[in-house]
């Protein structure tokens, strides 16, 4: 099969393809022909050396998402069948034409997604479900403030608040993305120029938002602070900013407000299949009525993987970048 490898750390370029062996699955796994996947920042920090690849997955080839058929199955395996459309997770491997996999870390895929669409789903749609929903405990008619509503992640996030009658503020760093959140359901956007926000965000929720879906990191976790409601939650999921701020810990002490960090990749096997169960269970019943859509914002063969990344990095884009396999 081919696969995109990393054969040195560094820029975009540095992305070669390659010829690997076809997996076999073992026990319990099924072997997904893979159409296609998704860029994530996770790859680009990896290409970069900043971002190991977990033990159980390919130290050389990233990809943390999926969407293919099932084309063998292992040992022991009785919930998926040859041919099945399924999409889902993997710790890493998925820029490849094949990918061996647990069968309950996939999903089916609903009838009517193309490969496309179905590849830009799964780490937008469980990272913001289990974040907001598993983790911060939002509920129906609550307010949550999403920091780059115009990621990946955002994009999914807006759509999952809107579904449960949530009030959705999104943050961007530009103008031109706060009309294209709108008509996915975000209820305000503001633009974050020079990173501030918190007094926009009180404005428009003058009590303060029950969630902070937090995708940007560093000092936009102050700003949160500034923002959130006595005993909110905070979702601290991404670090784009940066891995350092300074806080005001009075902010989170009178407020009793809660900050739960949390990340997918380096989860072990059982809590990301726990993870994957609520996405199909919650999430993707609302994809296949299409009260939750993915947003695909260009798609590149895995050929291009090196200028997808570079297209990445330039944050111009609106959603998923994905790559067709
Ligand atoms: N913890 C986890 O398990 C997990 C899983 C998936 C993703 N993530 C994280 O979630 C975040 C979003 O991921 P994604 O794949 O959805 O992102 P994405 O689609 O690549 O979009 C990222 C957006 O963030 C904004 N941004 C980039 N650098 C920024 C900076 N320094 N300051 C402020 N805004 C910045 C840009 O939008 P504007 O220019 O419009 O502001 C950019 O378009 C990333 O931090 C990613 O690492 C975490």
């Amino acid at each position: 099969m081919r696969v995109v490898t990393i054969p040195r750390f560094g820029g975009p370029d540095v992305l070669a393809m390659a010829e690997r062996p076809d997996p076999v699955p073992q026990r319990g796994e099924v072997r997904v022909r893979i159409r296609a996947t998704a860029v994530n920042r996770a790859d680009l920090l990896q290409r970069m050396g900043a971002y190991p690849a977990p033990a159980d997955a390919p130290p050389d080839v990233p990809g943390l998402e999926l969407a293919g058929d099932v084309d063998a199955v292992g040992p022991g395996v009785d919930r998926l069948a040859i041919g099945d459309r399924v999409f889902g997770l993997v710790g890493g491997g998925a820029y490849a034409e094949a990918i061996c996999t647990h069968e309950r870390a996939l999903a089916k895929i609903p009838a009517g997604l193309s490969w496309e669409e179905a590849a830009a789903i799964p780490e937008a749609y469980v990272t913001a479900h289990d974040a907001l929903v598993t983790q911060a405990k939002l509920t129906g008619g609550e307010s949550v403030l999403i920091s780059a509503v115009g990621s990946g992640v955002g994009t999914a996030a807006v759509q999952i608040v809107r579904a449960l009658g949530g009030l959705s503020v999104g943050t961007a760093r530009t103008a031109d993305k706060l009309p294209r959140a709108q008509e996915l359901g975000l209820d305000h956007g503001i633009v974050a120029a020079g990173g501030t926000f918190a007094d926009a965000v009180k404005q428009v929720v003058p009590g303060g938002v029950h969630v902070v879906l937090e995708l940007v990191g560093g000092s936009y976790l102050a700003e949160d602070l500034r923002c959130v409601r006595t005993r909110g939650r905070i979702a601290l999921v991404g670090l784009m900013a940066g891995v350092r701020t300074e806080l005001d810990l009075g902010l989170i002490l009178r407020g009793r407000v809660t900050i739960i960090g949390t990340v997918l990749r380096a989860r072990p096997l059982e809590e990301k299949l726990a993870a994957m169960r609520a996405f199909e269970d919650q999430v993707v019943p609302l994809i296949a009525r299409g009260a939750l859509k993915p947003v695909v914002d260009r798609v590149f063969s895995l050929d291009e993987a090196s200028a997808a990344h570079a297209y990445v990095a330039g944050n111009t884009g609106f959603g998923k970048v994905v790559l067709k396999v």
